[in-house]
């Protein structure tokens, strides 16, 4: 299929590329198999990587645009790194490209939305129980099943908070594929959002872990 469409844009010529593809899941580190690491990885960071890597000669051909859905979570982690993780490399995949596309007329684009659970697919709510099924017995001796539940309340009340409408999401898409001049950074979030990414990004490390240690001590390991 992709040498089909590389052919067809060939000829007919091509403008924009979005790797918007991206999959999310909820659980503390040792929670989660190695297979859903690899996953992870596959879907949110190497498959952005190899579509890139197909589209980049005529991307550079026409003075294309790429974009690249990333995440405010790229900047902190709290409650599914392993989805953070995804979204960190791809920043920096992006940084990378940028600078060295500059010269080939080529724009890159990242943009980072907030909390949009609740417009889209990618992450309904999480249920303990099938959480809980799922931990190994070293998880299960550790961890209880109460703790899992509140983790998971936890979270799911993160979700419920999600924009409902996600327009924002793709007016910037829009716009870093039409504009004059797109912006290498589209953070769409909400000044809250925008807040604890400030906190994360320019404050001693300390400073981040306070702030989430805080958000996270209702949940208690009894
Ligand atoms: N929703 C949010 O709160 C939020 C916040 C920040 C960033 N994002 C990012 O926004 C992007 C879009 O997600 P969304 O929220 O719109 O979720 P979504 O409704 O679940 O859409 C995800 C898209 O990814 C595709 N996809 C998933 N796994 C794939 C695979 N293995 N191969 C090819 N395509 C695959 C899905 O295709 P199918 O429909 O065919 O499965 C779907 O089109 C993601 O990169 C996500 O990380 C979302």
């Amino acid at each position: 299929k992709p040498k089909c469409l590389l052919r067809h844009f060939s000829s007919s010529g091509f403008w924009g590329l979005v790797n918007n593809a991206g999959i999310s899941t909820f659980g503390e580190t040792g929670w989660l198999s190695m297979e859903k690491y690899e996953k992870f990885t596959d879907v949110n960071l190497l498959g952005s990587i190899r579509t890139t890597l197909a589209f980049l000669p005529l991307l550079r051909k026409y003075k294309g645009r790429i974009v690249f859905m990333s995440s405010i979570i790229a900047y902190f982690a709290l409650g599914n790194g392993i989805y953070s993780m995804t979204k960190a490399a791809i920043e920096k995949f992006c940084d990378a490209l940028r600078l060295e596309m500059k010269k080939f007329g080529v724009q890159v684009s990242i943009i980072q939305p907030g909390n949009y659970a609740r417009s889209t697919k990618i992450q309904p709510p999480v249920s303990a129980e099938e959480i809980w099924n799922e931990l190994s017995e070293e998880e299960k001796a550790v961890y209880n099943k109460e703790y899992v539940q509140e983790r998971a309340n936890f979270f799911n009340n993160i979700l419920s908070e999600g924009s409902p409408n996600g327009n924002e999401v793709v007016d910037a898409m829009v716009d870093a594929l039409m504009s004059p001049a797109p912006k290498a950074r589209y953070m769409v979030a909400r000044l809250k959002e925008k807040a604890l990414v400030l906190v994360c990004a320019l404050f001693p490390t300390a400073v981040m872990d306070f702030f989430l240690s805080y958000a996270l001590s209702k949940v208690k390991l009894t």
